[in-house]
């Protein structure tokens, strides 16, 4: 089993992930995310949300619909451009992406490949209950258009003056070709954007900056890995003068654009509404340019995974960042069949849980090995035992996932450790 077969065995195993409708025989480019993959996930968007909107100043965030008006799509340029060149093969009938390829031999069979031909990949949807009288309208192939759609509305609510961002986590859909490669290419995905409006003259800084900050966000998430890298792209749009792609293993994960003023002048230009902005105290009038970046969460997640992930003989441990981790405790009665023990665990358990905070799980099954190879492969990075020594003295043993090793802390000192830790 290679890699990739090997986490999403243990993403479905372990209640990280599943197909979608799999009873049905699953829909491909669709995943639900299972009660660890929720927590998962929820830890990494709330860690991207504090260090945008708490750790950088001048920046707020929204959290807009799904479905936009309908020419939204048309000002973005996605009903015209949207669309992905493919070519297939007269024998097998497979599709590939035109820019995959660099013949016109089918990879799958060796037959011929058709001329490419253009795919629109926005997924459609109607508004309305009159039969033959429904709308027309796109679940957004974008998260950030909404952002543009509510920069005049932040702009004379709030208090921001430029240079400032509008950050926000959402789901975007895109009818992929070839959805596939587990999380990596969905047909529903959330991303997570930031929109930095600045001033013409300060374009070149702020890309720079954003660009540089990102990569030292991710590094810090990814225990610092050198899987981590810059891709440099050469064929650029019309309007833009950098793009670069943080990459995890020579695949895209966040993409930082220089937009410069193409989407609030088009969004100008197709509503009629003026989207410049006004210096209050110079009294200069320009479209801001943007600098964005925007990156998969569930692309995130997936490599997160891949990285973490490590085999230890027959046993896995995933190695994962403690702060993403579902559970940052596990917390276990030595025995499960002596009542002080169980009851003074319990008390442990619902302290740190309820009390203080700490995403902790209870294990009780099997021996004290089998419970730490269980929360290893889910990746718990602390392991509390409370023994006969515990009822002696207040104190519990404290094992580490990743070396293993075993400190005996003082119980009313124990989130205190943790938390330590943690920050
Ligand atoms: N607003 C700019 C934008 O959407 P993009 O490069 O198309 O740019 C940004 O998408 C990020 O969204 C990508 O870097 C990737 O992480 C993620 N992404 C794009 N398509 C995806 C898909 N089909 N499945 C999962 N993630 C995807």
């Amino acid at each position: 089993m290679d890699l990739m077969e090997k986490v999403v065995s243990l993403a479905k195993r372990r209640g990280f992930v599943y197909p979608n409708s799999e009873i049905y025989g699953g829909l491909a480019g669709f995943y639900d995310f299972g009660p660890l993959g929720v927590e998962m996930k929820n830890n990494l968007k709330r860690l991207w949300w504090k260090w945008m909107t708490v750790d950088h100043e001048n920046i707020v965030g929204i959290d807009g619909a799904i479905i936009d008006h309908p020419r939204v799509w048309e000002a973005s340029g996605h009903i015209q451009s949207f669309v992905d060149p493919l070519a297939e093969c007269k024998k097998c009938h497979h599709r590939f992406k035109a820019d995959d390829l660099t013949s016109n031999i089918c990879p799958d069979c060796g037959g011929e490949l058709m001329e490419p031909r253009n795919f629109n990949i926005l997924v459609p949807t109607e508004l309305g209950v009159i039969e033959g009288e429904k709308t027309k309208a796109y679940l957004r192939g974008e998260a950030c258009q909404t952002i543009y759609l509510d920069f005049k509305n932040v702009v004379d609510s709030t208090r921001v003056k430029i240079p400032f961002g509008i950050v926000q986590i959402g789901k975007a859909f895109r009818n992929e070709v070839t959805p596939g490669n587990f999380l990596f290419r969905q047909r529903e995905f959330e991303q997570w954007d930031l929109q930095w409006f600045t001033h013409p003259n300060e374009m070149d800084k702020w890309f720079e900056f954003w660009k540089e900050e990102r990569m030292k966000w991710y590094k810090e998430l990814f225990n610092g890995s050198t899987k981590l890298g810059f891709y440099k792209h050469e064929k650029l749009v019309h309007y833009a003068k950098k793009a670069f792609d943080i990459q995890y293993d020579g695949k895209e994960l966040e993409g930082i654009h220089w937009r410069q003023d193409w989407d609030l002048g088009r969004h100008s230009e197709y509503s009629g509404v003026d989207l410049s902005y006004t210096d209050t105290e110079s009294g200069e009038k320009y479209i801001p340019w943007i600098v964005e970046t925007s990156g998969g969460v569930d692309r995130c997640f997936l490599f997160l995974l891949m990285d973490a992930y490590h085999e230890d003989g027959d046993r896995v441990i995933l190695k994962l960042n403690p702060k993403v981790a579902p559970y940052k405790v596990a917390v276990f009665p030595l025995l499960k069949n002596k009542e002080e023990l169980v009851k003074k665990a319990r008390g442990i358990y619902r302290d740190l849980r309820v009390k203080k905070g700490v995403p902790a799980v209870w294990d009780d099954r099997g021996n004290i090995g089998k419970r730490y190879a269980a929360q290893d492969e889910i990746g718990t990075p602390w392991c509390v035992t409370i023994d006969f020594q515990t009822l002696e003295d207040d104190t519990v043993t404290v094992r580490d996932r990743d070396t293993g090793k075993q400190d005996r802390v003082n119980v009313d000192k124990l989130s205190e450790y943790l938390q330590n830790k943690l920050s």
